[in-house]
């Protein structure tokens, strides 16, 4: 008997054609995520689940689906699934890091340029029709090369990162639970440094932790005010590592120049005070949205989920 598996959010053709040709699927194409009772109700006899991170996929979903032997993130963040509860109930947990890890580093660095040039104020400014002469002192912004970039969060994407930076001819410090190999830290120059050093130190702070309980608001408003007033945050990770209040607050008062943000503590809402400033960025969770890198990444979760429920083991499962 062919094995079912709930898609539970859009997936590329392509990728949903190949779970078809091996499973029996159940694909939720709709604009919204499934509400919680419809995802429960539909997860009760499926053996795997291709989801996204907009499902919330906790100990009552998965306490729901007896059956159910792999949970596939479409995504390498995995703070919307239990893990415990996962592991407890034998349920192998998936995501699908390295496909998305250059495309979301480029995204990053998009942000820290476009924050740091002004390049979206600039759009605005033209648009607007307020361009009617070139000006000397028109959106002066902060310097790149040569500055100092700390990576907060030195797995894959904050190496990929601290790349870019070394074209840029950047000094590289880095933070994160244990250091890098000797090897990679003289390949990308890189320079382990406690939080607070990296703070003090770095003209762009660059996020690319996991969500744990551990990062929830790593950067806060102590965080904020040991930054330097001319540098920038960049969050590309996930929106509760910044307390989004506090850096309201750090922006408006200019603690620091400021912030790129790809991600927020409460998505899709963003919190209104970032929404009337000037100096930040803001994007609706795009770092990994190439159409390259999203038909890896729906092609490896719905890879795992198959290998699982013939038997395999996953290519790319959730170890932590
Ligand atoms: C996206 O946010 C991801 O974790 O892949």
């Amino acid at each position: 008997m062919r094995p079912k598996i709930l898609i539970s959010n859009y997936l590329l053709d392509d990728a949903v054609k190949l779970a078809r040709s091996r499973a029996e699927v159940d694909y939720h194409v709709g604009e919204d995520p499934l509400p919680r009772a419809e995802l429960i109700a539909r997860l009760k006899d499926k053996d795997g689940l291709v989801c996204q991170i907009n499902d919330v996929v906790d100990d009552e979903v998965l306490g729901s689906a007896p059956r159910l032997q792999i949970v596939a993130n479409v995504a390498v963040g995995y703070n919307n699934i239990d893990l415990a509860a996962a592991r407890r109930r034998g349920i192998v947990v998936t995501n699908t890091p390295d496909v998305l890890t250059d495309t979301t580093a480029d995204f990053a660095w998009a942000l820290l340029m476009a924050t740091a040039r002004r390049v979206v104020e600039g759009d605005r400014f033209v648009r607007a029709g307020k361009w009617h002469k070139w000006e000397f002192m028109r959106l002066l912004g902060g310097d790149v090369y040569g500055k100092t970039l700390g990576v907060i969060g030195f797995g894959r994407i904050g190496r990929a990162v601290a790349r870019r930076g070394l074209g840029f001819g950047m000094r590289v410090l880095y933070h994160d639970t244990v250091p890098a190999e000797p090897a990679v830290e003289r390949e990308l120059n890189a320079t382990y440094a406690d939080k607070a050093t990296l703070l003090r130190e770095s003209d762009f702070v660059t996020l690319h932790c996991l969500l744990t309980p551990e990062t929830r608001h790593l950067i806060d408003a102590a965080a904020l005010r040991a930054m330097k007033n001319t540098a920038y945050l960049i969050n590309a990770a996930r929106g509760p590592i910044v307390d989004e209040a506090a850096l309201v607050q750090a922006l408006a008062g200019r603690w620091i120049a400021g912030a790129g943000l790809d991600v927020f503590e409460e998505e899709p809402k963003v919190h209104p005070g970032l929404l009337s400033l000037d100096n930040v960025v803001l994007a609706p969770h795009i770092g990994s949205a190439s159409e390259g890198t999203r038909l890896k990444m729906a092609t490896l979760a719905v890879n795992n989920c198959l290998a699982v429920l013939e038997g395999q083991p996953p290519l790319t499962p959730v170890t932590q």
